[in-house]
């Protein structure tokens, strides 16, 4: 864990690609996730459009609105004593013009108080990055599997296209991205790009070599209901825990043996 009485900086997160100590990153959406998340080391809390379905319980994260994300990442930004706090732009809140895209972002920054913004795009996402970066507001770009996308890219499958994948990559860094999401693409392309660039590549579906790498948190809790991609590692099952407690809860007061002497007042 790393020892910061504040938040991890920009630079500081992208140094790390630098001293070869890879980078661990998760989606946080309330405030108690986030404090727990932070607590344990995580070194970075992703607000991610993500929140449409785990939280909001979607089919996709398109239905997401500029307001959700600063109603989620202001209470993230509350929690964050030591993560860098990175919100998604969601859908259609940066894609219909620069001016627009600067003025949404400009928000989340100001009214969250995170430090980063995350989009979906790599080349032709250049001009709004290298604005956005202009205009003083850091920018992590996502290429490969672009959840926005999903209709046109007719589901969420593994994207392939290595040619296109290397020049999104590094159209982004060279736009003034500070670091890149690599969603759902084979491992040894995902190793090709993170040699090829210098600022780091955060993985999701995307193989051990990226500088680091990001999980949804509820999918890695085990609190999605339905399916779950196969990159996800589950390292807990919240979900049964969760129904257990309610399931004792729901029991004892049944029972009458909940509230017990010591839970009331004389
Ligand atoms: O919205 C999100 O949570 C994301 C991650 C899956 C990278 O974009």
């Amino acid at each position: 864990m790393v020892n910061h009485s504040r938040p991890l900086s920009v630079p500081e997160f992208v140094a790390l690609k630098q001293a070869g100590r890879k980078i661990t990153m998760l989606t946080a959406y309330d405030y108690p996730t986030a404090r727990a998340l932070d607590e344990a080391g995580v070194d970075s809390l992703l607000v991610g459009d993500t929140l449409g379905m785990v939280v909001q319980g979607r089919e996709n994260t398109l239905g997401v609105r500029l307001e959700d994300i600063i109603y989620h990442a202001e209470m993230v930004s509350r929690a964050a004593q030591h993560a860098l706090v990175v919100a998604d732009m969601p859908f259609l809140s940066y894609q219909v013009s620069v001016p627009e895209a600067i003025a949404n972002a400009g928000r989340i920054l100001k009214e969250t108080r995170c430090q980063a913004i995350k989009l979906e795009g790599g080349a032709d996402q250049a001009a709004t990055i290298s604005a956005l970066v202009g205009a003083g507001i850091p920018v992590m770009a996502h290429v490969g599997l672009r959840p926005q996308n999903v209709h046109q890219m007719g589901g969420y499958k593994v994207q392939r296209d290595a040619e296109r994948l290397m020049n999104d990559a590094t159209a982004a860094e060279q736009a003034g991205a500070f670091s890149i999401v690599l969603e759902c693409i084979p491992r040894e392309l995902a190793r090709q790009i993170t040699d090829r660039l210098s600022i780091p590549t955060i993985g999701i579906g995307a193989g051990a070599d990226c500088d680091g790498q990001v999980l949804v948190t509820h999918d890695m809790l085990g609190l999605t209901s339905g399916h779950v991609p196969k990159f996800v590692k589950q390292y807990a099952d919240l979900q049964t825990i969760i129904g257990d407690a309610a399931r004792q809860y729901c029991q004892e007061v049944r029972d009458a043996t909940f509230p017990a002497e010591e839970h009331g007042f004389r």
